[in-house]
């Protein structure tokens, strides 16, 4: 399978997803932050990239933002299409890699919402993303996106899983009305900075027994910010902003989920 292939859970992304976050709430305020950075950069237009299945896009809509989204996923393109219609939004949604869509107008402000950049595995796919983000931009326009710090304890944890190390993370109902249960195992190669991620989905019948079990294989790259400093530099990129959360948290010290909010040069 492809590791970024979604197309078999989009359409019960929001359901789990929503579940998660209900128990780990570890994007408390991602909403309101991504709206409030659009309504302060948008003026000339917003790019929600890696859209998914729209919470960020649909989001803005409902605030009177109409953003394009694009998605590398065109299952997640046509759920968040779908999910824009039935609230009366028309928007531009298109599936394309964002390290080389081209889109015929330009965008004083560019998203990547929750972790849609740590998708890119090497540092190669990373710089050729901030370029082509950047000639989609207007000079002086906004990006914003979010990176994982390298963390020597959850490092130390992960470094010795194994892939079939599976945890118990969440059960939901999935859209044909089915209790599954989702679990996973993480691993983390030091040498790479990628986090390897097992999901594995168990579906059971009305007395719990397991009748369906799939296997979705996910990769995210963690990023050191001095690496992503240079980085930043090199593709010409100005750091406005380091966030250490979505409330703006200080994104010195140990924060773990950095928030990137930097400028074209
Ligand atoms: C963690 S989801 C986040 C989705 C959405 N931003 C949200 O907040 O719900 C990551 C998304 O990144 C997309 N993606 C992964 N690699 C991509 C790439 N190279 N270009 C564009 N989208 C990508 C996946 O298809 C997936 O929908």
């Amino acid at each position: 399978m492809d590791l970024h292939d979604f197309d078999d859970v989009a359409e019960n992304y929001d359901l789990y997803l929503d579940m998660m976050y209900k128990k780990e709430d570890n994007h408390s305020g991602f909403q309101e932050f991504y709206l409030d950075f659009a309504r302060e950069f948008g003026k000339d237009g917003v790019i929600d990239i890696a859209c998914g299945t729209g919470a960020v896009l649909l989001y803005l809509a409902e605030h009177g933002i109409m953003a394009d989204g694009t998605d590398l996923s065109e299952a997640m393109c046509r759920v968040a299409d779908q999910k824009a219609k039935e609230k009366g939004y028309d928007l531009n949604i298109f599936p394309a890699n964002m390290t080389e869509f081209q889109s015929d107008k330009k965008y004083s402000c560019a998203i990547i919402a929750r972790s849609g950049f740590m998708h890119l595995l090497t540092p190669d796919l990373q710089r050729r993303a901030l370029l082509n983000i950047r000639e989609n931009l207007v000079e002086g326009g906004m990006l914003t996106f979010n990176t994982f710090d390298p963390h020597p304890f959850f490092q130390a944890q992960q470094m010795n899983t194994k892939e079939n190390d599976y945890s118990l993370r969440l059960e939901y109902v999935n859209k044909q009305g089915q209790r599954e249960k989702i679990y996973n195992a993480i691993s983390y190669d030091p040498y790479t900075q990628i986090m390897s991620g097992n999901w594995k989905f168990e579906t059971l019948d009305d007395n719990g027994a397991v009748i369906g079990e799939r296997i979705r294989p996910l990769k995210m790259r963690q990023t050191y910010r001095q690496e992503m400093k240079y980085l930043l530099e090199l593709t010409g990129f100005e750091i406005v902003n380091v966030y250490g959360g979505y409330h703006k948290e200080s994104g010195e010290g140990s924060a773990k989920n950095v928030i990137w909010c930097v400028k074209k040069v």
